[in-house]
């Protein structure tokens, strides 16, 4: 393409022409400790970690290792001790809690082992939750997701009303709704079966090549990890190189 149509351009082409080739996200010596009792361990060690545009990442390691704090210290859930973490050329660590959330809301989306649906709200509601937090509302996204996900029947269902599959395949369309930089995702198979975990991981993959977002995805599945553009492996709060 010589110009960029924006009649005809994909989604993902429009994400790599807005962020490029170069590290979308970069962390830098993070650290991380928690005081337990009079004891202060160290659970994140000294890491450096970086994501590309587009890239999918699969983070590895064994139970305690550390996996999920480093997740929560990339998605600026949670606080290093020391140690950046730069969202293109943003420092998520000099911004206050109201900037976080708007960074969370248009560059971010989260899908977690426990599906984290707001019981209140339908399927529907669950999924254009991001859109309109951001005052962003578009309906036509939002039926698009849950028809991509196979929940058109089911899309004034209350999460209680659903299975675990349909449940994290609203959790997938939720999380890719507002055209994410970057996906994060903690275990998102590990409560489910193995047909609705391929089923679950078969349709973030699809979204996000749609979306052309990176996924930086904790699993334990090794034939998930096979699908990945890169593997990194924890131990004991560092990265095994
Ligand atoms: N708030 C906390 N207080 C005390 N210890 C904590 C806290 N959060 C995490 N830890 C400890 O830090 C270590 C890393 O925990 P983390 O949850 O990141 O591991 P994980 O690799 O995600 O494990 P799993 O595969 O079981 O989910 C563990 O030893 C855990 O007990
Ligand atoms: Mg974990």
């Amino acid at each position: 393409m010589t110009s960029l149509d924006l009649t005809t351009a994909s989604e993902a082409e429009l994400n790599s022409a807005s962020t490029g080739n170069e590290a979308l996200l970069t962390a830098s010596q993070l650290n991380k400790t928690v005081h337990v009792g009079e004891q202060t361990l160290s659970i994140i060690k000294d890491v450096d970690i970086y994501v590309n545009a587009g890239e999918f990442v699969v983070i590895m390691g064994k139970s305690g290792s550390g996996k999920s704090t480093l997740l929560g210290l990339l998605a600026a859930l949670d606080y290093p001790d020391s140690g950046t973490v730069m969202l293109v050329d943003q420092a998520l660590n000099t911004l206050d809690e109201d900037a976080l959330a708007v960074i969370r809301q248009r560059d971010m989306g989260f899908v977690f082992q426990s599906f984290h649906l707001l019981p209140t709200l339908t399927v529907a509601e669950n999924i254009a939750f991001p859109l309109d937090i951001a005052r962003r509302p578009d309906k036509l996204r939002v039926t698009e997701l849950i028809e991509a996900v196979g929940l058109g029947d089911r899309r004034n269902s209350l999460p209680s009303q659903l299975s675990g599959g349909e449940q994290q395949r609203t959790a997938v369309a939720r999380a890719l709704v507002s055209r994410p930089k970057i996906v994060f995702a903690d275990e998102p198979t590990g409560n489910l079966d193995e047909q609705n975990a391929n089923q679950v991981m078969q349709l973030l993959l699809d979204l996000r090549e749609q979306v052309g977002s990176a996924l930086v995805v904790v699993t334990h599945d090794a034939t998930l990890a096979k699908m990945a553009d890169r593997v990194i492996t924890m131990h004991d709060g560092r990265i095994l190189d």
